[in-house]
């Protein structure tokens, strides 16, 4: 367990949980007359976030982070597959009941400029959560974002100002209190500093995991960053091309990865700045998978990194790569694992 980690992480409590899930997007037609596209975002994904825990997401631009998250918070319909919250199926089509679920879920965004509207003052962007909800008065709504600015690190005599008069870092603390405001249990939080200056990352990191820590949340951390990983993750999954290629505590995949795929990754982290652990965009711009994209047909048999995997055997032309146990908190979808 981390030293920066919860302790009250439940393993036998999923607050979030996904079965078989798929989200496929059409594409647009060439012309009336060819066959519909599609791109299949996530793939057969099926995991457990467990409450209390920050469950890291890892993989390359576009090979369906966000999909996924975004289907946890109701934000995408499966095309096949189920969300739990809870112990509750998400039901998409039921609005009413969403909107309850939601309070208990927020997003941090990657770019606060554009997440946030940058005329609003602060009070407005912070409360908004809130204001939406008739049942709560001014005043109070008033001192439920003042007390979330203070627990971000701004002043409540912030609340006057305008968005656009912070810095990206504070931007991002406003965020921050804003998905903090309503009492949500569950944040996403998609590549939360990946945006801001350098200078700036370790504290708002640090700033999400004391606040998780204090308030006992549950995080979906998406990052392309494997040392913030590291540092923060209790448990993650890696992802390719729309698919989970390695599952389970976070410490057992660092210190003993299974799938090529992770090792690729570690290794290309590695080797990028002399032996230290590389930045999330050279990472990002890496060599590892300029060329691959998520195919376009359901996925029909094979490993989808046969191509370019360094320890590719002949089976894997047909192999069908499911999530097994390496042990009880760690799963590969490379069955060769036992033989490296
Ligand atoms: N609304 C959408 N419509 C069509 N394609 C989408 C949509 N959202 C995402 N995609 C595609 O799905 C794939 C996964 O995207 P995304 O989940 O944003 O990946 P990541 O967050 O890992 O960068 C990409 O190929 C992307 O272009
Ligand atoms: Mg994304």
């Amino acid at each position: 367990m981390k030293a920066n980690s919860t302790s009250n992480m439940d393993r036998h409590a999923p607050l979030v949980k996904t079965n078989g899930l798929c989200v496929r997007f059409p594409l647009k037609k060439e012309s009336p007359f060819s066959k519909r596209r599609y791109v299949n975002a996530v793939s057969n994904v099926s995991i457990e976030i467990f409450k209390g825990e920050a469950f890291a997401l890892v993989g390359e631009s576009g090979c369906g982070k966000t999909t996924l998250a975004d289907a946890t918070l109701g934000f995408v319909a499966p095309t096949a597959g189920e969300v739990f919250f809870n112990g509750e199926k998400l039901d998409i089509r039921n609005k009413k009941r969403l909107r309850q679920q939601r309070r208990s879920m927020q997003k941090i965004f990657q770019d606060p400029a554009s997440s946030m509207n940058p005329r609003f003052t602060v009070a407005r962007a912070v409360a908004e959560p809130l204001m939406i909800r008739m049942e709560l008065d001014e005043k109070l709504i008033l001192s439920k974002a003042a007390e979330a600015v203070e627990s971000v690190g701004l002043s409540a005599g912030d609340l006057d100002r305008l968005v656009s008069e912070f810095s990206g870092g504070q931007q991002q603390r406003i965020a921050i209190a804003r998905a903090l405001v309503s009492g949500a249990e569950y944040i996403v939080c998609d590549e939360p500093v990946s945006a801001l200056d350098v200078s700036v990352h370790a504290q708002i990191l640090n700033l999400l995991m004391d606040i998780r820590r204090e308030r006992g949340l549950t995080y979906l951390f998406i990052s392309h960053n494997l040392a913030s990983v590291r540092k923060f993750a209790d448990r993650l999954a890696i992802m390719y091309l729309g698919r989970i290629v390695e599952y389970g505590d976070a410490e057992k995949v660092f210190a003993n990865p299974m799938h090529p795929y992770t090792r690729m990754l570690i290794d290309s982290v590695l080797s990028l700045d002399g032996g230290k652990i590389a930045s999330a965009s050279q990472l990002q711009t890496g060599a590892v998978d300029a060329d691959a994209s998520i195919p376009d047909a359901p996925f029909d048999g094979g490993c989808l990194l046969r191509n370019r995997c360094p320890l590719k055997k002949k089976e894997c032309e047909s192999i069908e790569c499911r999530l097994e146990p390496v042990d009880d908190e760690h799963f590969t979808a490379c069955p060769y694992y036992k033989t490296r």
